[in-house]
């Protein structure tokens, strides 16, 4: 047993971690491959395929449950409105949950090595190996490092007999989580090709009904939904399976990946869009202007690392500094009406309000220090002085 060399493998049972099985021992001198599965909210089908797939490789296999861990990090996601280029990033963050449970794993099992199935074309490899190699254990991508293709793969699958029912898992690539479910390859690769409906599996195309939600939230975090509590996995569980029955959280988006490639990808995500815009509409509620745009750009970065799978970056840590102290107010309720693929606030309510109806109103004179509706007068006279000085000043240029 001391001189057995074993390696643990992100393994999700499909067709390139079922290969890298075998090729883990014949080309990297392992003794002992241990398959690890993560569940941060995939499937029943995809855990099933995972356990029968290892049993008929022989492979000895752990699943580890990190869905809690993982939603959490989805609502620190809804504080900082994370997204990137339009897509909530589920995938971008589940990664990083994914390889530390993994690495978590191989220490307990004795592993002196971590491995994943990523080809060298896509952001997970990057994910992936920023978690790992800050360990002293060996990497390995043997897909990329091989230079594997699925043809390879295939016939390679076939001449081993291995259990992946002839490397045919479908059309399409697809990566589903709690947070989002991401659908690319075949002919959605092309930009100008219009996904057929048969993509989608967590919405159905809109129609013409309506569904009003209420979602409340104490300092940023979504706590419960039509004044029930809910914990927030269920939460999230829940609201995709509402949502998506309204068509909400669909997008097509062209995507800038990490080494440069534009890349088509299809995303559902109904939780995440109910979620990010109640959010964002309690925010307008209670934080002031400069805090708003300001946290633009906070959020912003905090998107990009999130997307780079670097959430545990020291600056990261900063902005959620900043991020922490504006939530203490980002509390209240919000509703939001599903309607033609969309999940738009149409009613927010909290004890934090900036808004003030008497002093957008007039109706006392007294609002705060005593300011009259006369006050603005001179605020009018000034306003644009400097602008018209210098156009002023253009003009007399010319001449
Ligand atoms: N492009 C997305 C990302 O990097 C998701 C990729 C998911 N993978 C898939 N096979 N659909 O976050």
């Amino acid at each position: 047993m001391t001189d057995t060399k074993r390696v643990a493998l992100a393994f999700s049972g499909g067709l390139d971690t079922t290969v890298c099985v075998p090729l883990l021992e014949e080309e990297y001198g392992y003794d002992e491959v241990v398959g690890v599965t993560v569940d941060v909210g995939q499937p029943d089908y995809e855990f099933a395929e995972a356990e029968e797939t290892a049993e008929a490789l022989d492979l000895e296999h752990y699943v580890v449950d990190a869905t809690e861990e993982f939603a959490a990090l989805c609502f620190d996601a809804v504080r900082a409105n994370a997204s990137y280029q339009g897509y909530p990033l589920g995938t971008a963050l589940a990664r990083p949950v994914i390889a530390t449970a993994i690495l978590e794993v191989a220490e307990e099992q004795g592993c002196s090595g971590l491995a994943h199935g990523c080809t060298g074309k896509g952001n997970d490899q990057l994910r992936f190996e920023a978690v790992w190699r800050d360990s002293d254990m060996e990497v390995i991508a043997p897909v990329r490092e091989l230079g594997l293709t699925r043809k390879w793969e295939q016939e390679y699958a076939a001449e081993r007999e291995l259990p992946v029912e002839g490397g045919d898992e479908g059309k399409y690539s697809i990566d589903t989580n709690l947070w989002s479910r991401s659908i690319e390859g075949s002919e959605l690769e092309e930009p100008g090709y219009v996904p057929p409906e048969d993509i989608y599996m967590w919405t159905t195309a809109p129609t013409g009904e309506t569904r009003e939600l209420e979602l409340s939230f104490e300092e940023g975090y979504p706590v419960a939904l039509d004044g029930e509590t809910y914990e927030p996995v269920e939460l999230i569980e829940t609201l995709n399976d509402i949502a998506g029955d309204y068509g909400v959280g669909r997008s097509d988006i062209m995507e800038d990946r990490m080494l440069g490639l534009k890349v088509r990808e299809n995303y559902e995500h109904p939780a995440a869009t109910v979620l990010l815009s109640a959010h964002e509409a309690l925010e307008s509620l209670v934080l002031t202007k400069e805090e708003r745009s300001f946290k633009k750009q906070v959020d912003h970065e905090w998107s990009e690392k999130g997307y780079q799978g670097l959430v545990d970056a020291p600056l990261v840590g900063a902005l959620e500094g900043f991020i922490a102290k504006t939530q203490e107010r980002v509390t209240g309720t919000v509703t939001i009406r599903l309607e033609g693929g969309q999940a738009r606030a149409v009613g927010r309510e909290s004890p934090y309000a900036v808004y003030s109806a008497e002093a957008a109103s007039f109706n006392t004179e007294d609002v705060l220090g005593g300011i009259e509706q006369n006050d603005a007068t001179g605020v009018a006279k000034y306003h644009g002085f400097q602008e018209r000085l210098a156009n002023r000043a253009i003009e007399h240029g010319k001449e």
